[in-house]
């Protein structure tokens, strides 16, 4: 490959050279894009700390995507989102406000993995609602495989819960 390699990162059109096709997404974002609130951890795609939320077309759902097992060249023409895409200077995006709320994290370092599978998750049921009664079970699908060393998950969980009860049949809002 010798073209620059074209996506986007949170909305903002970004291009890698063509030597760096082989890095892996989370190192392009820590060391070309100073993006380094996806953190990296067991780097053999096991914990899920480096979880970015992606998107193959323009009004597609979200997917989850381990940064540290994905290379550059993998998500040509993509758009990545990382948790700098969420929440604003003026308010924080529901799932991190539910997570502060919920005391869900200790030291946090597990905190934007969770985010981004759950936002992806949330992309889901916003396209296409399951029962609230397969909740649980939908965030075990996207959420479930995240690692936390300090916690119980409980309380992530419960915060997930509270704030995807809306998009379910039956939970919440109207759809
Ligand atoms: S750093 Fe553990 S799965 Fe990516
Ligand atoms: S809060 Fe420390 S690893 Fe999850």
């Amino acid at each position: 490959m010798t073209q620059p390699i074209r996506f986007h990162i949170n909305d903002k059109p970004v291009q890698a050279e063509a030597g760096d096709a082989d890095m892996a997404l989370i190192d392009f974002l820590h060391e070309r894009q100073d993006l380094t609130g996806t953190k990296f951890c067991c780097g053999i795609g096991v914990c899920r700390a480096c979880t970015v939320a992606t998107r193959e077309k323009g009004d597609g759902v979200l997917e989850k995507t381990l940064s540290c097992s994905t290379p550059v060249s993998a998500v040509e023409n993509m758009s990545i989102y990382t948790v700098e895409s969420l929440g604003s200077e003026q308010a924080l995006a529901p799932l991190q406000q539910a997570f502060l709320e919920n005391f869900s994290f200790q030291c946090g370092y597990c905190a934007p993995g969770f985010l981004m599978a759950a936002t992806a998750m949330l992309s889901h049921l916003k396209r296409a609602p399951v029962p609230a009664s397969q909740l649980d079970a939908v965030m075990e699908t996207w959420v479930g495989g995240n690692l936390c060393r300090c916690t119980g998950y409980v309380r992530y969980m419960e915060a997930i819960r509270k704030v995807a009860l809306p998009y379910t049949l039956g939970g919440g809002v109207a759809l």
